[in-house]
């Protein structure tokens, strides 16, 4: 086992975010997390690589214990997570935001490059590597943010919507993308709204909703799953009242 994640809580002051979440992930598998906004995904990700201190719980990653463990030690222990608000440095090359992330095993410059370039060429990004990180529109973007967590050589990829905001084209072409990433041996945990990536990539899914796991099971068992459908519409109809009266 990959990752065991037991009973994993956050409280942000008296509000329960994250209310005992389980989940455990074997070497190679490529499981969706799924829920409504607010459910608790980028929470649990955030406790799972040491970005929050959960309030409960414990988690280990290859055989250690890391509950309490800094980012910093997740990411050499070979975690490795993107940002749902990708963490670029605009003024910095695409490179240079690669090189970033390929000096936690390359510490040398020359090293750090080759790295970089080779994992950029890798997420077909390879013809941009001089531009301002600014000048990227959304699929570059995505694909560099998802870069510099390759180059730091994880074990285990967690991607928050790392597809959001992409159009059909560019979601089909970034479905392979991830399904190279995955068949090169690494193990990917997936948060997606768009079903069809859920679909097409993974055996496995869990579902979220106010803190905790409604549902798990193959793709087509959670979306049949009542407790699934009344979240999600109980979701929907709360934005649309939310709605000004016209
Ligand atoms: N740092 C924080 N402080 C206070 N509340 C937070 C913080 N981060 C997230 N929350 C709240 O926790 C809940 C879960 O958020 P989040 O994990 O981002 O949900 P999801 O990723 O499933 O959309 C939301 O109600 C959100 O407003
Ligand atoms: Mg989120």
């Amino acid at each position: 086992m990959l990752l065991d994640a037991h009973g994993v809580s956050k409280s942000f002051g008296a509000f329960r975010a994250l209310d005992g979440a389980d989940l455990t992930v074997d070497e190679g598998e490529l499981i969706g997390l799924i829920g409504p906004n607010g459910a608790g995904k980028s929470t649990f990700f955030n406790c799972l690589v040491g970005d929050l201190p959960p309030t409960g719980g414990r988690i280990t990653f290859a055989g250690r214990d890391v509950t309490r463990a800094t980012a910093a030690t997740h990411a050499r222990l070979g975690m490795g997570r993107t940002f749902q608000v990708p963490a670029t440095f605009e003024d910095m090359s695409v490179l240079e935001n690669v090189m970033v992330g390929a000096f936690l095993r390359h510490p040398g410059r020359h090293a750090a490059r080759d790295k970089a370039r080779q994992v950029l060429e890798y997420v077909g990004l390879g013809a941009q590597v001089e531009a301002r990180a600014r000048s990227l529109g959304t699929p570059g973007r995505k694909r560099l943010e998802i870069a510099r967590v390759l180059a730091t050589e994880p074990k285990l990829l967690l991607l928050d919507e790392a597809l959001a905001g992409l159009n059909p084209a560019e979601v089909v072409q970034a479905i392979e993308l991830v399904r190279r990433i995955h068949a090169s041996g690494i193990t990917i945990v997936i948060v997606e709204h768009i079903m069809e990536v859920i679909m097409s990539l993974t055996q496995r899914v869990i579902v979220f909703n106010q803190g905790r796991i409604i549902a798990s099971g193959t793709p087509r068992e959670v979306t049949e799953d009542p407790a699934v459908i009344t979240a999600y519409l109980g979701h929907s109809l709360k934005r649309g009242e939310a709605r000004p009266a016209s």
